[in-house]
């Protein structure tokens, strides 16, 4: 994607509002995953090397406009800190005149975060004027927020309407990779698409069905497949409205020599109390049984069928991977991504992104995402606003 990124712009010296994902989660003080906040530091470094000023901007949680204590920003600028290996002041407003005094008593290098933007009813409205007295603390607007890209939120695009706006390290990191998966990309393309719902991935596949050359359903969405295809798929979870999508997209591939429809052909199943663990084949799921992963019969297919893939993308678990032994598909998709030697493999989504972590593979996987509705709305085809308001090249 051509926009301007950090590079094109003369930064030294300047004040910068640096706009971030750090939708983190703590757990009795204990930051649960940092891969947002570590994927934002080369960004960090190089806007301290050139001497800005960086004025930090993140929400937290959803707080509808309202202050919420246990979504206070310090705790991150903490965490920020320790990885970074330097102060990272913060404040509590972010806007104001505590802002505006720390700001002024900045010096070039320094880092400081502001409070959680979400705590203004004028952020998420992308109300102008909110947007005009964040643009006024500094002199260039700099996006790394890809994960809040599509949120047309005042920190996110407002604040671009008053500031020369360029993207990030990070930013320009997911358009280059998930950009690219959603618009051309090496082909053959392979499309792995799993999680709960067909209605949250029916737009991804009706945008990559033209390019793909291999599409492998997993996790719930196969359930409405395997529905479509008139498999009874005993106390299993799927979408009886979305039934006709599903069996739209298997009649286009059987139509298509050159795209195939990688379907399970034996899967995991446990009763309802989850103590009676099988694999079966799909045509004998017992009635009161739940398919909770894929096979290794299916998996081997998928192996076998990815190893040819030039470009990959992958988003939702293809299995109810919260809970073990029901993981492992999903652990081995991430194995099968990172052993494919050549391909470009994209993987989007947290739970999908905590696979690739949990198999210890994610330094094999060209791009592990940070966003997740941002990832899946860019496969889909969709503009984002927060990549939108960015200058072209
Ligand atoms: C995310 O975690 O996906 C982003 O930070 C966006 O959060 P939101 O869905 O609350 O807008």
């Amino acid at each position: 994607m051509n926009k301007k990124t950090v590079r094109d712009i003369d930064v030294a010296g300047k004040r910068v509002f640096l706009r971030v994902d750090y939708n983190v989660q703590f757990d009795e003080g204990e930051i649960l995953d940092d891969y947002r906040l570590r994927e934002s530091i080369p960004t960090l470094e190089y806007l301290i090397e050139q001497g800005a000023k960086t004025i930090i901007c993140a929400h937290r949680g959803r707080p509808g406009g309202k202050v919420v204590e246990e979504l206070r920003n310090e705790p991150v600028a903490k965490h920020l800190a320790t990885l970074i290996g330097r102060e990272v002041k913060s404040v509590t407003d972010c806007v104001g005149p505590e802002v505006d005094a720390a700001v002024a008593a900045m010096q070039p290098g320094d880092l400081l975060l502001l409070e959680n933007v979400r705590f203004y009813a004028g952020e998420e409205a992308n109300d102008p004027q909110f947007a005009k007295q964040l643009a006024a603390l500094a002199d260039v607007f700099v996006s790394d927020a890809f994960g809040t890209a599509h949120r047309a939120h005042a920190s996110v695009v407002g604040v671009g309407y008053y500031l020369p706006a360029v993207a990030g390290f990070l930013m320009e990191r997911e358009l280059e990779y998930v950009g690219r998966v959603a618009t051309d990309g090496e082909k053959p393309l392979a499309v792995i698409l799993g999680g709960a719902k067909v209605s949250d991935k029916l737009a991804i596949l009706k945008n990559l069905v033209d390019r793909a050359a291999l599409i492998c359903v997993g996790g719930g969405i196969a359930n409405t497949f395997l529905r479509a295809q008139g498999i009874d798929v005993g106390a299993s979870l799927y979408e009886a409205d979305r039934i006709q999508d599903a069996y739209e997209v298997m009649r286009l591939a059987s139509s298509r020599n050159d795209l195939r429809l990688l379907m399970p052909t034996d899967v995991v199943i446990a009763d309802a109390a989850g103590t009676r663990i099988n694999t079966v084949s799909v045509n004998r799921i017992p009635p009161g049984f739940r398919i909770l992963d894929l096979g290794r019969r299916t998996l081997e297919d998928m192996r076998e069928a990815l190893a040819p893939m030039k470009t990959v993308v992958w988003n939702g678990p293809v299995g109810f991977f919260e809970r073990e032994p029901f993981d492992r598909g999903s652990i081995e998709v991430a194995r099968m991504l990172a052993d494919l030697v050549g391909a470009m493999t994209v993987v989007g989504g947290g739970e999908t992104a905590a696979a690739v972590a949990k198999a210890g593979v994610a330094q094999h996987i060209s791009h592990v995402s940070t966003g997740g509705g941002a990832s899946l709305e860019m496969l889909q085809g969709i503009m984002l606003p927060g990549v939108e308001i960015l200058r072209d090249k």
